[in-house]
């Protein structure tokens, strides 16, 4: 499917859904509420998962409102004109999601105290071979790829680290330890789940349960936005998936470019 793209203050955003008149309003315009919940990631990081785990949280573990309203509806990305609409109707308290990079995103965050959750994945995952090359060739520079570099946008939010209402967590530890990512996560939010409801947040928000979900699947996606031919949104749902698409010459370019921008970073993931 052929997108068109513009460059909105060095980083590259898809046409369809975005502008910079609204991107300018949800930086300095935006107001984040003190009991919003933001869920923030790099593409292709788990954001969605987060959402449904986030959804299950609130409803504690029942599924009720995740197979009855659409994921974007649950939790509008505010950076899109329809997510941002979205969010501005939303009754607090609100869940959002944003892919956005931390210099564009909005201003008021730092006067409130809305909870910010951030994920992070390398090219773990894939999304197909093409995304991994571009992933890899270009992911040192911002303009090249949509929401700008990944190591920008870890980097830049990374630099929360440490306030209360930060919390922060990779795809890996999520696939890794799904019951104490969920507990970990109700202690940052404050909502105390009984082991049977955090049974049922995982049991719920598992790759088998989403794609089953036509409210989580994205298959209820608009063919404009959603090229419905070229697979599924929820592909394989594991990590290491990168060794199926890259060849050693780019795995190894991969690792030098990592290094370079991540060394003196004081950050370790689970993946280093
Ligand atoms: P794959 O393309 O490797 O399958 P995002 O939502 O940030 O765009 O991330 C999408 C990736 O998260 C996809 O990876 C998708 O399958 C994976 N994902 C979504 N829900 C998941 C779940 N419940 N368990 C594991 N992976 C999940």
């Amino acid at each position: 499917m052929a997108r068109e793209y513009f460059t909105h203050k060095g980083v590259l955003f898809p046409c369809l859904d975005y502008s910079p008149e609204k991107l300018s309003y949800v930086e300095n315009e935006f107001q984040v509420r003190d009991d919003d919940i933001f869920n923030i990631a790099y593409l292709k990081s788990g954001t969605n998962w987060m959402l449904e785990i986030l959804s299950l949280i609130r409803c504690d573990g029942d599924p009720g409102w995740v197979r009855s309203v659409l994921n974007w509806e649950r939790a509008p990305w505010v950076e899109s004109q329809l997510g941002l609409e979205a969010a501005l109707k939303y009754p607090p308290p609100r869940l959002l999601c944003s892919h956005l990079p931390v210099q564009l995103f909005p201003k008021s965050l730092q006067r409130s105290k809305a909870k910010v959750r951030g994920g992070r994945s390398p090219a773990d995952q894939g999304g197909g071979a093409g995304w991994c090359q571009l992933w890899s060739h270009r992911a040192a520079l911002p303009c090249t790829v949509p929401y700008g570099s990944w190591f920008d946008h870890v980097t830049g939010w990374m630099g929360l680290k440490g306030n209360e209402n930060f919390f922060s967590i990779t795809y890996e530890e999520l696939q890794q330890d799904p019951w104490g990512s969920v507990r970990r996560i109700c202690h940052f939010l404050g909502k105390e789940l009984s082991e049977e409801q955090v049974a049922a947040v995982v049991e719920n928000a598992s790759f088998q349960s989403m794609k089953g979900n036509k409210m989580s699947n994205y298959s209820q996606q608009r063919d404009e936005f959603m090229d419905h031919q070229n697979g599924e949104f929820l592909r394989k749902g594991i990590c290491g998936d990168w060794r199926n698409h890259l060849s050693e010459a780019q795995s190894q370019r991969f690792d030098t470019v990592y290094r370079e921008r991540m060394q003196g970073l004081g950050m370790t993931f689970p993946w280093d």
